[in-house]
């Protein structure tokens, strides 16, 4: 059997590789069983929440740095509206395969991709692609909050300006609306004219994906975003994450399983550059199929 499934089942069909057809959607439906397999169905409420089809599918995507390939023939089907997470030890390619689905990477010297990543039925890598606009539909929020040395206002204003929205009143909606989405507003609606750097850690964060929210993106990556955060600040972030799902499809790069089982509707795991399994985060938590993902769920290593 040649034909390579992009699936959350991929780790199914490494195994068997006598199976017969290649699945072209994940394993959430109750099938119950596939090719004698039991499969571990999402649980009704999630689903009912979400109206599954693909939004952005790897295929076959590697990541090199020169002559190292970091991530290694990657094919994965994203989930619309889904929270999917991306888990592994520190250096197996999880940020590197995340800023390949905006291009971040481009800005790394001596970085190369290869393979597609095909976003709504386009390859972002083909070169007519507007990497400008692929990043306003792409969003990125990183592992340090970063917000510009800038009023509040201004961080939220800056990329909509950009789009060319100059109507104070429009930007004024757009701020409250883009700080409330982002469950901050009400901590900054006294003082929006001051500096987004005297804000706490986690609100600085949550004012950054505030940001990211302001240009309408459909897709929001997030890196490690909880890591440099305290427990409080943390829980904040993932009910964030639990309000955006559904309405943005969101990736999350995190070294904490506690946090990826919480947040996360899907979950993929990374070692050595390959992904090793994908699936229902349930069914990668509870009844993992590949041995190496038993041992980094149980604290084996990593
Ligand atoms: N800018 C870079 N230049 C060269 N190698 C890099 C660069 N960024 C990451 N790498 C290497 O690529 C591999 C994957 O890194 P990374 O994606 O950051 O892993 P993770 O996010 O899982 O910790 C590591 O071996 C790392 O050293
Ligand atoms: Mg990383």
């Amino acid at each position: 059997m040649t034909v390579a499934t992009q699936t959350p089942d991929i780790a199914a069909a490494k195994e068997k590789k006598s199976m017969t057809s290649a699945t072209q959607t994940p394993d959430l439906e109750a099938s119950g069983k596939k090719d004698g397999m039991a499969i571990v169905t999402h649980t009704p409420e999630a689903k009912a929440n979400l109206n599954l089809e693909t939004h952005i599918a790897a295929e076959g995507l590697s990541v090199w740095y020169r002559t190292t390939e970091a991530v290694k023939k990657v094919d994965m089907m994203i989930q619309k509206g889904a929270v999917t997470a991306i888990i592994g030890p520190s250096g197996c390619g999880k940020s590197t395969f995340l800023r390949s689905i905006n291009r971040m990477n481009d800005l790394v010297p001596g970085c190369n991709v290869t393979g597609r990543m095909v976003l709504e039925g386009q390859n972002i890598y083909a070169p007519e692609v507007d990497v400008v606009a692929l990043r306003q539909r792409v969003g990125m929020v990183f592992q340090k909050p970063n917000p510009f040395p800038k009023s509040i206002f201004e961080n939220i204003a800056f990329g909509v300006r950009l789009q060319g929205i100059s109507n104070r009143g429009r930007l004024s909606e757009i701020v409250e609306r883009s700080l409330t989405r982002a469950a901050i507003w009400d901590e900054v609606k006294d003082r929006l004219t001051q500096n987004a750097l005297g804000l706490s850690g986690g609100q600085q964060q949550r004012l950054c994906i505030a940001r990211a929210l302001a240009v309408e993106p459909q897709i929001l990556l997030m890196d490690e975003p909880a890591s440099a955060l305290d427990p409080r600040a943390t829980a904040r972030i993932e009910d964030l994450i639990a309000e955006l799902r559904g309405d943005f499809t969101i990736v999350i790069v995190t070294h904490n399983m506690q946090q990826a089982a919480r947040v996360s509707d899907y979950t993929a795991f990374f070692y050595e550059g390959v992904m090793v399994e994908y699936g229902p985060t349930q069914q990668i938590f509870t009844n993992p199929r590949f041995k190496q993902t038993e041992d980094y769920i149980t604290g084996r290593f990593g």
